[in-house]
């Protein structure tokens, strides 16, 4: 237990009024808030800043201009590059110069599609300085995918690369890009196209830029001024998988973003100016806003940016060598690249070794952190592992071991303590707080502390449904219980999303596109447990009349998923079964496909209409086992 953590929970529950403002001290404004929370205007109404101005220029400013920014490390491409304070400072000025020529001002929208490479988070940092909220989508996701987010965020411009690399593949990028363009209703007035070595693409017509030309022609245009912004204005828009196929926008405001960000970096994880830290995820995913775009600038720290993989780039080495190269002080990850990590190199010899150098904790979330993983990495690397749980709608951890207030308490299978700010229960179907140990609703406390989300893009009743089941509280979509000693346990998802390889994918969007293949009558995906990403999709369909003997149907259904949805989804196995396990009012029993596919023991409920679809189910995925 750590009196400081105590003390700081106690404050910011008692009085958040005085606990934020506080913490405000540490953002530069352009004028500093006098109150921190209103029900109107939310975190810090009335004052104003600028998010990129923040992140760069005021550490120029300090004197520590020669200090560094950015690493970028790709194994993929043997680059390594070093970008100082100032030099962000001045290519997010000449990008940001770029983008004010295209006719980008505030408000206006920009997507970005784009590999790990600094451009992204350049463009990004840009777009904060110019006050134009950035969109980021993985490059993962298919082309109708980034479509459904060009309609829903309207932007003016999209920004994208040649190719991303991919371990040892290239995608190519605006092939993806051309096919959104023509699926999207709304149309942009200029897509960016970053070049890359590896591969470039055909820049065509008036409406094509190339990102270098673009840049070189705005060089000698002014540097937009940081544009000031309420503490309220938007920053960016992420969208991340509902419980419908139409993704969610989570909006982030400038000012309570700021603020939490720079206080979750000096009292979570320990770094202040002239610390490195990594968080090993991709810019596409809130990890990736959060603390490798945003955090790590806001306090004067070093970010390392790292294109690739944790295995096969060029070996399970990969994580240890970045550490110790860049003298990384707090390391973040997935669990499910620890398990990637593990099964290659199961005595851990690579980091044996390298070792970690500078390291001195590190943070794993993105997905429940099963307790053998840690135990492997603690043991192995003899640093604290601490798992912290958050979500995209949040975009900082509402549960974690407050390391950097020196809690040291841990226990495995448990996220931690609620962090500063958050106030959980574990609610009950009456919505009546649960006592100590017993399991239900995960629920947070309204109003959500800085940075959490206050707005769905153009979907405010999306919004409002987290705060419906249980007036007062925001529901996380998570189930869990807090034990006697006050760990909160995340145990999984009460809704049809599941994390697949740290992802956050919707198996109800998955079933849509299935379902919506040639000869499919109907269908269920479920996530099954998988040793190494946590959790993997299965399909299961049902042939219509007269498709029976359809033996492309498993592949079609595969194919589908990957075109529609993306690689990401990482579906890669169908069943073509008989009928579906039902109740007799016709509700699917998901449960019980997902005790069959892990090969737990189940039982046939009584509720089943047909209590024969089961074993012949099992039989169908038993025949499908490789010999
Ligand atoms: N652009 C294009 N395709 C991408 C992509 C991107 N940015 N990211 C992933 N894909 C593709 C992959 O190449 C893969 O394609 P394949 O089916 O043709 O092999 C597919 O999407 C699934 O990717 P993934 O689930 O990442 O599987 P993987 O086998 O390539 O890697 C891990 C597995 C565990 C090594 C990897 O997922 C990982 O490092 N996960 C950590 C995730 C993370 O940091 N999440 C953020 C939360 S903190
Ligand atoms: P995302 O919005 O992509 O960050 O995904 C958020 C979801 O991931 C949460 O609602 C949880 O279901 C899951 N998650 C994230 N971190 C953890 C964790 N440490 N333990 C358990 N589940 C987690």
């Amino acid at each position: 237990m750590s009196d400081a953590y105590t003390a700081a929970w106690n404050e910011s529950i008692a009085d958040p009024e005085s606990f934020w403002m506080r913490a405000s001290q540490a953002v530069a404004w352009a004028s500093p808030p006098t109150r921190a929370w209103d029900d109107s205007h939310g975190w810090f109404p009335g004052a104003t800043l600028n998010t990129a101005y923040n992140c760069l220029d005021r550490h120029v400013e300090a004197g520590r201009g020669d200090a560094i920014a950015v690493i970028y490390d790709s194994p993929v491409t043997g680059v390594v590059e070093h970008y100082s304070y100032t030099q962000a400072m001045e290519t997010v000025g000449r990008v940001a110069a770029m983008l004010a020529r295209q006719g980008v001002v505030k408000g206006d929208r920009v997507i970005l599609y784009m590999p790990m490479i600094p451009q992204t988070l350049f463009a990004m940092i840009a777009c904060a300085r110019l006050g134009a909220l950035h969109s980021v989508v993985f490059g993962g996701f298919a082309p109708l995918e980034l479509a459904k987010r060009i309609d829903d965020a309207a932007p003016r411009v999209l920004l994208t690369a040649s190719c991303g690399i991919e371990g040892s593949r290239t995608i190519a990028y605006k092939p993806m890009v051309d096919e959104a363009l023509k699926l999207a209703t709304h149309q942009v007035e200029k897509v960016v196209v970053f070049q890359r070595e590896r591969l470039t693409a055909e820049i065509v017509g008036p409406r094509e830029l190339d990102w270098a030309a673009a840049v070189a022609e705005a060089a000698s245009d002014p540097v937009p001024a940081p544009a000031i912004m309420a503490a309220n204005d938007p920053l960016y828009i992420l969208y991340t998988s509902g419980t419908t196929g139409t993704p969610k926008g989570v909006v982030r405001e400038n000012g309570g973003h700021a603020v939490a960000l720079t206080w979750s970096m000096a009292n979570i994880y320990g770094i202040g100016p002239g610390d490195v830290f990594w968080a090993a995820s991709d810019v596409g995913w809130v990890v990736g806003h959060s603390y490798i775009a945003y955090a790590p600038l806001l306090v004067g720290a070093t970010t390392v940016l790292f294109e690739g993989k944790p295995v096969g780039t060029p070996d399970a080495g990969t994580f240890w060598r970045t550490i110790k190269r860049h003298g990384v002080k707090t390391f973040f990850t997935a669990p499910t690249a620890i398990r990637a990590i593990r099964k290659e190199d199961p005595d851990a010899q690579f980091l044996h070794e390298i070792g970690t150098g500078d390291c001195g904790v590190v943070f794993l979330a993105g997905e429940r952190a099963d307790p053998d993983t840690i135990a492997w990495l603690e043991a192995e690397s003899g640093l604290p592992v601490i798992d912290h749980w958050w979500q995209t709608e949040l975009g900082w951890p509402g549960v974690a071991t407050c390391f950097a207030l020196g809690d040291t308490r841990r226990k495995r299978g448990s996220a931690g303590f609620p962090v500063p700010g958050y106030e959980f229960a574990v609610l009950g179907d009456d919505g009546k707080p649960l006592g100590r140990e017993q399991s239900g609703f995960v629920a947070v406390k309204a109003p959500l502390p800085p940075g959490a989300f206050r707005t769905l893009w153009k979907n405010p009743t999306g919004w409002d449904k987290n705060f419906a089941a249980f007036p007062g509280w925001y529901e996380t979509g998570d189930a869990g219980y807090i034990d006697a000693e006050g760990f909160v346990h995340i145990m999984g998802r009460t809704d049809d999303i599941i994390n697949v390889a740290g992802h956050r994918l919707s198996t109800g969007q998955m079933e849509q596109i299935v379902a919506g293949t040639d000869g499919v009558a109907e269908c269920a995906v479920i996530g099954a447990d998988d040793a190494i990403k946590g959790m993997t999709p299965i399909a299961f369909v049902v042939p219509r009349a007269g498709a029976e003997g359809d033996t492309s149907l498993e592949k079609r259904v595969i194919a589908a998923v990957r075109a529609e949805l993306g690689a990401v989804a990482a579906l890669k196995t169908a069943y073509v079964v008989t009928g579906l396990p039902k109740t007799r009012s016709g509700k699917i029993l998901r449960n019980l496909l997902r005790k069959i596919c892990n090969g737990d023991d189940w039982v046939v409920p009584p509720t089943i209409d047909d209590p024969n679809i089961p074993a012949a189910i099992a039989a169908v995925m038993q025949a499908a086992v490789p010999a």
